[in-house]
């Protein structure tokens, strides 16, 4: 159970939560003569489903998501929306979020703080090659560009909406980047001599991995937030408290 996709583990929980809430039921009304409520039955289901998510060990907050889950869907039902609104936020969210069910890696924005504490680490003069992976909108990039003239920049991002959205930036301001609709993990990252990563914590040993195999040695693989187990980071730059706050960069040694 444990090595399934989170997103699937969740299903399963869902459903078996949904048919103990229904057996559950069923003897209550044979024994009790009690009919309960349908959302007596969710609030069940809901408890039954974080325990079940407690149980298999899955990190916190799915608890309350899980407990919540059948109550919001029965909240939503009031609502009496069309079929096709809820095709259309579907369709949205898909957009915008893509394979994050598989990566673990959702889309949310660094800010200007780490743009700067990124660029502190970037050589002054002489050119050099940087890719953002998974680039959101583009903002990283853009940043960098305007500060380091002698700098390519890249960036590749896996879903479709802030992919589109960076390319349409990209020819309104005139610049540069190059931006790649691509999953990273495709990619030969020895092509550069920085990859800035702001991802996931499930990401990074995969990441890392690819980095060892693939970076030259001297260049520079920096990850915002989060850090990896099999090497220590050779820099550490807090950005504000916390350890999510914080760039972590590591000096490449190259693989062989
Ligand atoms: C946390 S956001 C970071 C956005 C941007 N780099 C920034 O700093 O503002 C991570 C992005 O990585 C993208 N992503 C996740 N997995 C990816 C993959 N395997 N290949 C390319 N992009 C990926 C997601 O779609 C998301 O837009």
């Amino acid at each position: 159970m444990t090595r399934l996709p989170v997103a699937l583990q969740s299903l399963l929980i869902q459903c078996a939560a949904l048919l103990l809430a229904l057996l559950f039921n069923g003897l209550i009304q044979a024994v009790f003569l009690f009919s309960p409520v349908l959302w007596q039955l969710a609030l069940a289901q809901g408890a039954l489903a974080a325990g079940l998510s407690h149980y298999w060990k899955q990190p916190i907050w799915w608890r309350p998501l899980h407990a919540g889950f059948l109550l919001v869907v029965l909240a939503a039902l009031q609502l009496d929306l069309p079929a096709w609104a809820y095709l259309a936020a579907f369709l949205l969210l898909l957009l915008f979020y893509w394979s994050s069910f598989r990566t673990r890696v959702p889309l949310y924005l660094s800010d200007r703080k780490a743009w700067q504490a990124l660029a502190a680490q970037l050589p002054e003069r002489g050119p050099f090659r940087l890719i953002d992976l998974g680039s959101g909108f583009g903002g990283v990039l853009f940043h960098l560009e305007a500060r380091f003239p002698q700098g390519q920049f890249s960036g590749v991002e896996i879903a479709p909406a802030p992919w589109l959205i960076s390319r349409l930036r990209a020819r309104l301001r005139h610049s540069r980047v190059d931006f790649l609709r691509r999953d990273y993990a495709h990619l030969d990252l020895g092509a550069f001599d920085v990859v800035f990563a702001f991802l996931s914590p499930a990401a990074m040993p995969d990441l890392w991995q690819q980095a060892e195999r693939q970076m030259r040695p001297g260049s520079l693989f920096v990850s915002l937030s989060f850090g990896v187990d099999a090497r220590p980071p050779d820099r550490v730059i807090p950005l504000a408290e916390g350890e999510r706050h914080t760039l972590y960069v590591w000096c490449m040694q190259g693989s062989g």
